[in-house]
């Protein structure tokens, strides 16, 4: 069977699947949309905002996405439902740099009633993070955390907002501007802004964002839901992943969307229907941002500043296959640093995020987050991203459980959110293989140790791992 068949088969049993994240983001989600999308009719980006950043790999160059779903590359109806955070800009921006890598678009249709980004909402991103100090969330300041709270208080900006009248979009305007502002006057006599827009400003603004997506917008839940009754399927890609939930995650060091599978029907407005789910996960889980990460290699702040101290690194050539294999013999002695082991897999997976360009600070294989995760989520299957950055190396750590309060925590089951960080990991070390496995297309080919590890690794999550990404490229996968 080729390909395209296993494929094909793997998605047979449910019209419409979901792909999720199984860590803190950044897990490759776009890839495995990008691979999958080809089987169906619509790809759906239901929650978080342009906070998150998916890269695809196409014959053409790179597409990085942060609105537009992954299903762009491969031509499919792209949907941005309601529960997104729409930033006018920024998806401007997108189209017309997507549009430079791929010529023609497919349809993209982005739901009347999301809620839209001002200036304002950065501003109250900035106040809010200078008021929590030293515990700050270190956010992506895309205005998420105040889009989502200005809309619980129900005094939001709708797209649909935009093209009504504008006596009502500047009532509605002032209304949130009066609201916030004695704290934008306070930031404006502290200097950390220079002025305050005036609602009519931001009105015209937006209204001449809008009208350039004018034939976007319409009531996307309505569409998709005559697709679903006509048979045609819809791939949901969702944002961030399950430990970034806003009520899943490592409360309150999340961000503010739904990043779970059971978030596809709140947020989209299906009424709730079998879904597939496929969980994606990273060899080794990557946090950006604040919060804890119990297999942690090194120090975050030190982590995330580093790719931008070394830009030079992540850039092909001379200077970084030997900055690769010095630290690999080092690591492989085991006479390095934390610090140094960070490193590597920082500069070898480039782990640097799409959206702020810090680097991803990098953890060892943690089994408990993905046990908790796949609680979660319910995946079918699990894609497991990045397995060649293991080649090489001797072996690697691994989390398999965590020990809170004196007692072995069981599988899925994790100390309350915010005391995550006082959970101890129990390490074993498995081993790992040296052949370059690249150009693997077919698990019988991968090395034993590397075959052992995955199946070792399945074996503690409970849920089979049927697709295996070995490379950025579209054509690196192996179907299991
Ligand atoms: P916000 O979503 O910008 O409010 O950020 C809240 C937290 O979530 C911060 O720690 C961010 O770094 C993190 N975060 C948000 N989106 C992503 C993502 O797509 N990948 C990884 N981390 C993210």
């Amino acid at each position: 069977m080729n390909d395209s068949k296993r494929l094909a088969s793997l998605l047979q049993a449910y019209q419409n699947w979901a792909i999720v994240g199984g860590q803190w983001g950044d897990e490759a989600k776009g890839k495995i949309t990008d691979l999958l999308a080809p089987f169906f009719d619509y790809v759906d980006r239901y929650s978080g905002g342009s906070n998150a950043g998916h890269t695809t790999y196409v014959p053409a160059g790179k597409i990085v996405g942060h609105l537009i779903p992954s299903g762009l590359a491969q031509g499919k109806t792209c949907i941005i439902s309601r529960g997104v955070f729409f930033d006018l800009s920024a998806f401007l921006t997108e189209l017309s740099e997507a549009g430079k890598v791929l010529g023609k678009l497919p349809p993209i249709f982005i739901d009347e009633g999301c809620t839209v980004r001002t200036p304002w909402h950065n501003y109250l991103e900035l106040w809010s993070e200078r008021a929590r100090g030293s515990k700050w969330a270190n956010t992506t300041n895309r205005g998420i955390g105040p889009m989502a709270s200005i809309r619980a208080a129900r005094l939001d900006i709708k797209l649909a907002d935009l093209y009504g009248g504008k006596e009502a979009l500047l009532e509605k305007l002032e209304l949130l501007r009066r609201i916030y502002l004695p704290i934008f006057e306070n930031m404006k006599t502290a200097g950390i802004i220079s002025r305050i827009e005036t609602a009519e400003e931001v009105g015209l603004g937006l209204a001449s964002e809008a009208a350039q997506i004018k034939d976007y917008v319409l009531d996307t839940r309505r569409l998709l839901l005559d697709g679903m009754r006509k048979g045609q399927r819809i791939l949901f890609e969702g944002a961030q992943a399950a430990l970034l939930d806003a009520t899943w995650g490592t409360w309150p060091y999340t961000s503010s969307g739904d990043a779970i599978a059971g978030g596809v029907f709140t947020e989209t407005g299906l009424p709730p229907s079998p879904l597939g789910v496929a969980m994606v996960v990273k060899i080794l889980p990557t946090r950006v941002g604040e919060g804890p990460m119990p297999s942690e290699i090194w120090n975050r702040a030190e982590a995330e500043q580093y790719a931008k101290d070394h830009e030079e690194l992540f850039k092909a050539g001379w200077e970084r296959s030997e900055f690769l294999s010095a630290l690999l013999s080092k690591i492989n002695s085991k006479q390095t640093s934390p610090a140094e082991i960070s490193q590597y897999f920082q500069v070898l997976g480039d782990e640097r995020g799409s959206t702020t360009g810090r680097g991803r600070s990098v953890g060892f294989i943690d089994v408990p987050i993905i046990q908790y995760a796949a609680e979660i989520n319910g995946p079918q299957f699990l894609a497991l991203t990045k397995l060649d950055t293991l080649s090489g190396l001797r072996s690697i750590k691994v989390a398999v459980a965590y020990e809170f309060e004196g007692r072995r925590l069981q599988s899925g089951e994790l100390p309350s959110a915010n005391r995550l960080h006082e959970a101890s990991v129990i390490w074993e070390e498995w081993p790992c293989w040296t052949a370059d496995i690249r150009s693997c297309r077919d698990f019988n080919d991968l090395p034993a140790e590397a075959k052992a590890l995955v199946l070792k690794l399945e074996g503690l999550v409970g849920i089979p791992i049927r697709l295996i990404s070995n490379e950025p490229s579209r054509e690196a996968i192996i179907v299991r």
